[in-house]
């Protein structure tokens, strides 16, 4: 079958099926043709709560397929492909978090959603690149730990200088990898392009970009500027999306290495044979720690 076959083929069974295909930005262009819906985690989160369908594929990482699950755990939830995990979501141990509660009681804990679903259970709030900022400006604590991504919440703190908040030293290994270097030879190979980055990105990149923001807050940031040139700070895909999406305008990746391999795990044949044969992993939760976990992805949705 060639990719255009085995596209129609999804777009067809998912229908008969009932099943509703959820893909985060970062993946690859073929999977994001025949998903449903597309965006950001936040955005993905807010449809997970809505989508009628009995079925989901999450074609993401794993806390993003267990997030659907918390959201709507009476729905069949897939993982696209069953290898496709985050490394910053296992950074903060429970032991780790716990120790760092320990040692200031009475803060409130900020998780941001690249986190398991246990250490889910011990925090207060989940947040997402795009909405961290509003969540935590509209806590009504002021004293907050914020784990694991210590760029997120660096980038928190300081559009957020009201809050006092301590941070974890865990961080996305693909944006850390993001120097200021790469950012100063970028624009100088590109002068009339605006920098947009990922504010999982170091503050050295963050402090030179024209745009902080998530996944859709770039996309949509580059769509509607009237500049015709960027330079993308995050995951290399988003650049090749936004070729399709404005064909006249030109990207440049800030560093060639800015890949997610967990998020390009995925292909259109995994998601086939989910559809066909259910293979591919369903996410089981224990409904103990489910129920404990849902209460700060409640909490995001209702401050977010
Ligand atoms: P978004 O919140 O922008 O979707 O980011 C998720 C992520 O994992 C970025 O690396
Ligand atoms: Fe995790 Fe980084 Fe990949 Fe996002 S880009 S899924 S934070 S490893």
């Amino acid at each position: 079958m060639d990719i255009r076959t085995l596209q129609d083929e999804i777009i067809r069974l998912k229908k008969e099926k009932d099943i509703c295909i959820l893909a985060h930005s970062y993946q690859k262009h073929e999977i994001i043709e025949v998903a449903d819906f597309t965006g950001d985690s936040f955005m993905l989160s807010r449809k997970a709560a809505d989508v009628d369908a009995k079925t989901v594929i999450m074609c993401g990482v794993r806390f993003m397929a267990e997030t659907v699950k918390l959201l709507s755990p009476e729905k069949k939830v897939f993982l696209s492909a069953r290898d496709a995990d985050c490394p910053m979501a296992q950074q903060a141990s429970i032991n780790a978090v716990s120790a760092l509660k320990k040692k200031h009681p009475g803060y409130a804990v900020v998780a941001y959603i690249n986190t398991t679903t246990k250490l889910k259970t011990i925090c207060d709030v989940c947040v997402t690149s795009s909405s961290a900022v509003k969540i935590v400006r509209n806590m009504p604590q002021k004293d907050i730990i914020f784990v694991p991504d210590i760029n997120l919440g660096t980038y928190v703190k300081e559009q957020v200088p009201e809050k006092n908040i301590v941070l974890f030293n865990g961080g996305c290994p693909v944006h850390q990898r993001l120097t200021a270097f790469d950012a100063k030879r970028m624009k100088q190979l590109h002068p009339g392009a605006l920098l947009l980055v990922h504010p999982e990105c170091p503050k050295e990149v963050t402090d030179l970009a024209d745009y902080t923001g998530s996944t859709s807050g770039i996309m949509k940031f580059a769509e509607e500027s009237d500049a015709k040139e960027f330079i993308i700070g995050t995951e290399n895909r988003i650049g090749e999306h936004l070729r399709y999406i404005c064909p006249e305008k030109r990207f440049y990746p800030l560093s060639k290495d800015c890949v997610c391999h967990n998020m390009q795990l995925t292909t259109l044949a995994d998601v086939y044979d989910i559809i066909t044969s259910g293979s591919g992993e369903e996410i089981v939760l224990d409904p103990d720690t489910a129920e404990k976990a849902s209460v700060c992805i409640d909490e995001m949705l209702r401050l977010g």
